[in-house]
Formats: C-alpha cells, sequence, structure tokens
C-alpha cells in the first residue's frame, strides 16, 4: 500500500490525535468511573498512571508509527517479522469499541434532539432516560443516525473538513465545559462532592480500582489498538514528537477532570451523594447532566450547545475507530473504500444492535455479571488492551530495544524524560500491567478474593 499523506503540520498531527482522544471517554467514562472508584483516590492514581505510562505508551507509539510510516498491522512486522501478530491484536480493539460506542453516540444525539426541541425539562425527569435506553426501536435509530454521520465522513476523507472544525469546536468545548464546571461547583451541596472528587480516600484503594483507571487510561488516550501509530505514520519527521504527545495528553486529561468536576459534584447537589446514584454507572452523565441544564438560566440552549460539542467530539473519536478498521480491509484485500466503508457499517451495525437491547429486551442476558454493552466495553478495555500494551512494552525495550523509539524521538528534539520513559517502559509499565492483569483476572474467576 502506498504511504498516504502526511500532515501539513505539526498543529495537524495534534488536532487530529487530540480528535481521537477526547471523546466520549473523558466526558461520559471517566466522570462515571470516578464516582463508582471513590473519586480523589481514582483522580490520583489516574493522574499517576497518566504521566508515566501514557506518556511513555503514546511517545512508543507515535514513535513506532513515524519511523515505520505504518500502520499497526504493518508497523509492528515491519520491526520484527514475527511480531505481527501484536499488531494483529491491536488492530482486533476497534472492531469491538466502535459499535458499542455508536449505541452511546447515539444517545448523544438523541439527547441533543430533545434539547433541540423544547424537551430539555422532560430529559431531567428521573426515569427519562432508563425509559429511553430501555425501548427497543428508538435507540437502535439514533445509533443508526450516529454510524451513517461517521461513515459518511470516513467516506468522504476525514482530513480537511475535520481537522478545521476541529481548530473551532474544541476549544469552544473547553471554554462551555469550564462554565458549567463553575456553575455546578457553585450548587448548594456541591461542595461535599468537590471534596469528594478531589480528596483522595486511601481506604477506597483496591485492585479494582487500579486495573479501571489503567483501561480508562488507555481508552481515553486511543492507546494500545494501533490509532496512535497510524497517526505517528502520518507526522513530518522534525514535528516535535515529545511535546506533542505532552499537549494531547495534557489536553485529554485536563478535559476528563473537567468533565468530572461537572458531573460529580452535580451528583451531590441535585441527586444526593449515595452510594446507588454514585455507582451508577454508564447512566450517569445522562442523569445528572440534564438536571443541572433544567436548573440553569437559560439551561435549554446550554443543554443543546454542549450535547453539539459531545456529539462533535465523539463523532471524531468514532471516525479514528472506523478510519482504522477501514484502513486495516484496505491494505489486506482489493476492495474498494466506499464498499469496505458499507460494509464495515452494516456489520458495526449488526454488532450494535445487541448493546442496545441490553437495556430492554435483552435484559436478562448478562456476561460474567455485566450488560451486553458493559460486557463489550470489559473484554476491549480490561483484557484486550492491557495485553496489547504489555506486548508492546516488551516488544519495544526487549526485542527491537529501547533506542529504536528513542532515536526516533531524538531526530526532532532532544528528549527530555528519556531517562523516566526508559525505567518506565522497560520495567515498571510490563512488571504492573502484569501484576494487575493477573489479579484481576483471578478475582474476576473468583479465584482470590481481595
Ligand atoms: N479515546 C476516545 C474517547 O475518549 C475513545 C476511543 C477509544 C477512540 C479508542 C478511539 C479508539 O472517547
Amino acid at each position: 500500500m502506498e504511504k498516504k499523506n502526511s500532515f501539513t503540520s505539526r498543529i495537524g498531527f495534534i488536532l487530529a490525535a487530540a480528535g481521537s482522544a477526547v471523546g466520549l471517554g473523558n466526558l461520559w467514562r471517566f466522570p462515571y468511573l470516578a464516582a463508582k472508584y471513590g473519586g480523589g483516590m481514582f483522580l490520583l492514581i489516574y493522574l499517576l498512571i497518566a504521566v508515566t505510562f501514557g506518556f511513555a505508551l503514546m511517545i512508543t507509539e507515535v514513535a513506532i508509527g513515524r519511523k515505520t510510516g505504518k500502520s499497526a498491522l504493518g508497523a509492528f512486522a515491519a520491526l520484527n517479522e514475527k511480531w505481527g501478530f501484536a499488531g494483529v491484536l491491536a488492530s482486533l480493539v476497534p472492531c469491538i469499541i466502535f459499535p458499542y460506542y455508536s449505541v452511546i453516540g447515539g444517545w448523544v444525539v438523541k439527547y441533543l434532539i430533545a434539547f433541540c426541541s423544547g424537551q430539555g425539562k422532560a430529559a431531567a425527569g428521573d426515569t427519562y432516560f432508563t425509559g429511553f435506553i430501555s425501548q427497543t426501536a428508538e435507540p437502535v435509530i439514533w445509533l443508526s443516525v450516529f454510524l451513517i454521520l461517521t461513515a459518511v465522513v470516513v467516506m468522504l476523507g476525514v482530513q480537511k473538513g475535520v481537522e478545521k472544525a476541529s481548530r473551532i469546536l474544541m476549544p469552544v468545548l473547553v471554554v462551555l465545559s469550564v462554565i458549567i464546571a463553575v456553575y455546578s461547583v457553585t450548587r448548594d451541596g456541591a461542595m461535599d462532592g468537590v471534596i469528594y472528587y478531589l480528596k483522595p480516600d486511601f481506604s477506597k484503594f483496591s485492585i479494582s480500582l487500579v486495573f479501571a483507571a489503567l483501561g480508562q487510561l488507555f481508552y481515553s488516550m486511543s492507546l494500545a489498538m494501533g490509532i496512535m501509530i497510524t497517526y505517528g505514520s502520518y507526522m513530518n519527521k522534525d514535528s516535535d514528537l515529545e511535546s506533542s504527545v505532552r499537549q494531547i495528553e495534557i489536553f485529554d486529561t485536563g478535559i476528563a477532570f473537567i468533565s468530572g468536576l461537572i458531573i460529580i459534584p452535580a451528583v451531590f447537589a441535585f441527586s444526593g451523594g449515595d452510594e446507588s446514584v454514585l455507582s451508577s454507572g454508564p447512566s450517569l452523565m445522562f442523569i445528572t447532566l440534564p438536571k443541572v441544564f433544567d436548573s440553569m438560566p437559560f439551561g435549554s440552549v446550554m443543554g443543546a450547545v454542549f450535547f453539539i460539542l459531545v456529539l462533535f467530539a465523539a463523532l471524531t473519536s468514532a471516525i479514528s475507530l472506523m478510519e482504522t478498521i477501514v484502513s486495516f480491509i484496505e491494505e489486506k484485500t482489493s476492495l474498494k473504500r466506499p464498499v469496505i466503508c458499507l460494509i464495515v457499517a452494516i456489520a458495526s451495525f449488526i454488532m450494535a444492535v445487541p448493546s442496545s437491547l441490553g437495556f430492554g429486551l435483552l435484559e436478562s442476558v448478562q456476561i460474567l455479571g455485566l450488560s451486553i454493552l458493559d460486557f463489550f466495553d470489559f473484554i476491549s478495555n480490561n483484557v484486550l488492551m492491557p495485553v496489547v500494551a504489555f506486548l508492546t512494552c516488551i516488544f519495544v525495550s526487549y526485542v527491537v530495544k529501547v533506542d529504536t523509539v528513542t532515536s526516533e524521538v531524538e531526530l526532532s528534539s532532544s528528549f527530555k524524560s528519556k531517562k523516566l520513559y526508559t525505567v518506565v517502559i522497560k520495567y515498571i509499565a510490563p512488571v504492573f500491567i502484569l501484576i494487575i492483569f493477573v489479579s484481576s483476572v483471578l478475582r474476576g474467576l473468583g479465584i482470590i478474593d481481595f
């Protein structure tokens, strides 16, 4: 396959990578995990692993991509023939995430329409969300809308439009989130939520917390699935790799942090801070946010604008997911791009429907005690991604050697965190991921309990 065009500028790379990273993972998944796993303790662990593991892994992926000029599938094999399987494994992850991501994307579309059509008040009702997701047809219709939107962009070619839109909409997202966070934090009773979110309670520490934080890190930064390798392959040799990665990480973590600051204090102010609400999981954003908007001056306008931005963030992530799957098939077959897009869209739709119905018609179907959507989320974030991340560490440390990455980084600038990088990627990350992974699997199987 001929190598596609590269980014015209460093900012092009940063925007595309940040567009992939910032999505529902930041706005929807991070706050509900932080709420569920004890607030401050989760935040602390997340930040710790973000600046160490997240940084090391993202540098690695971008550098491997830029060095080989290939997507994940080819990049591992190009550096060492026997390691092609790691690329295959990484490429599997988006195939699992994309369908269920579209289900949540569909929910966002539904809320956007609700706010635009003056139903903001209804959306703030206690049973609105569960009433909606337990239906059969409606959520499937919205997920189709989300899928079609994504497919159309991928079919037309991602570059120009998305890059331009990102330049405007991403900063707007930041400003609006800050405004809503300030509003949320200053409500009556919200202070308890702020404390819960910011103050680590060490008694809340557990292996499952660390594991959840690790899964969230990979997911939120679009790591361990080849996306950053692909984007790295588009990057210019003279663009500063280290500082680009830093900026993406700061942006991604910043947005997640602010979303937590919007949602967790609001849970305390509007729904009381009791355990059952805090641990309500995937539904948290959709139940809490409408209440915030309902109580706000110009709430329906704010709600509508906010959900447009969430939708945009979700779309740019979904595009990167679908684009990865499409380019993978493009490399392996001789099918034309539009045909591939159609096949991927239909296959993803078929896989997405059970996840959607898992909250209504198929509610009784539970796998390992999880709903269908949660199960897919678990398999990708807590099983496949740690495995791919572990393999990546072993690969660069002991197969192709760390020097492969560091010398690539040093092509464009001095590598300021080289020492930290080397220690993390060689020793800390693989050992840590292995321990957490094994103990979590043993716990899942009921062999150990802590
Ligand atoms: N990182 C995206 C988010 O936070 C989700 C995503 C995961 C995108 C994996 C691409 C690949 O929403």
